[in-house]
């Protein structure tokens, strides 16, 4: 059990980690770095120029990827949760042919946006599979009737900013590489994708507040909410100012790498709040002896 713990934490991370290079490779203009796939410039290995190194890289990594996640399925089903160690190895491997698409169809940003989605739902599920792996559902934490609705929507509410963000990219001045196609005034995009922002901070002050009325919440419920609050204060932050600096191709990697943070904990909080299995409560009054 310690190894398959062990697994879903290193699936995580290095979930993360391909997020992080896929997000360099279109930051830094290295989208058509390899203008084929899966060969590059025709043969297995990169020419060592910049932009070459940079797109293989993302596509080693991606392999790795796929080899871990492979494994979690295969340890996985022994395990109660077979089903969605399964579906992070599909998602993980539609993801070479997705890239491979995106590359054939010269990065239009709806196949970018699509890669950008689809790994965040794979980091989604991993990480849901690693809170009901590593963190046995608790009883500590009090349920209430209303608290599946209201976090169900609050996370709701977060995918649609994230999907917000993703609009917008299809519309920014970092496509991938030159002269891509944009889709959308990046100004008008924009706008909106700020005002989702503000009513998820406006949310995530009511779902705190309610959060505040649970008697009981253990540990990890403070600590992943306040983390939520951190990470929204630092993606606003860095999300004003790269739009005033124009868009530095440092900052946007820092608002998607911090995007996928916050994400990351919500969905940590979302799941800690409501396990998949039922959890008596732990302080459920005992009959009492004299009345016995
Ligand atoms: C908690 C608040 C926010 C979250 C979770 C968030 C999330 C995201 C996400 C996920 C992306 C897409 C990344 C990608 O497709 O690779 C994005 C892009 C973007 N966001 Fe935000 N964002 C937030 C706040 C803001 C704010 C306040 C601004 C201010 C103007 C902003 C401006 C932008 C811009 C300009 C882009 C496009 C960057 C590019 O791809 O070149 N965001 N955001």
């Amino acid at each position: 059990m310690r190894r398959y713990q062990t697994l879903t934490v290193v699936t995580v991370l290095m979930t993360l980690l391909l997020i992080a290079i896929g997000s360099t490779v279109r930051t830094t203009g290295s989208g058509l770095g390899c203008p084929d796939w899966p060969l590059c410039h025709g043969n297995a290995t990169p020419p060592l120029a910049g932009h070459a190194v940079i797109e293989f890289s993302n596509r080693i990594l991606a392999a790795l990827v796929i080899l871990t996640t492979l494994a979690l399925a295969y340890r996985g089903w022994r395990e109660p949760q077979k089903w969605l160690a399964f579906a992070i190895a599909a998602g993980t491997f539609a993801q070479g042919p997705l890239g491979g698409i995106t590359i054939m169809v010269d990065l239009h940003p709806v196949a970018v946006a699509s890669h950008f989605l689809l790994a965040i739902v794979v980091f989604s599920l991993s990480t849901i599979l690693l809170v009901d792996v590593r963190y046995p559902p608790t009883a500590e934490i009090e349920r209430p009737a209303w608290l599946r609705p209201v976090t169900l929507a609050f996370v709701a509410w977060g995918l649609v900013l994230i999907v917000s963000g993703a609009i917008v990219t299809t519309s920014s001045t970092h496509p991938g590489a030159d002269g891509v196609k944009r889709l959308y005034s990046l100004l008008d995009v924009t706008y909106w994708h700020v005002r989702i922002a503000a009513v998820f901070v406006a949310a995530l002050a009511v779902f705190l507040f309610l959060l505040s009325r649970l008697e009981q919440t253990g540990r990890r419920v403070p600590r992943l909410a306040w983390t939520v609050v951190g990470l929204t204060a630092l993606q606003i932050m860095i999300g004003e100012t790269q739009w005033r600096d124009q868009l530095p191709w440092y900052l946007v990697w820092a608002h998607v790498m911090t995007a996928t943070l916050l994400w990351g904990t919500l969905i940590a909080l979302g799941r800690t709040l409501l396990p998949a299995t039922a959890v008596s409560p732990s302080r459920a009054p005992s009959p009492s002896p004299a009345r016995a």
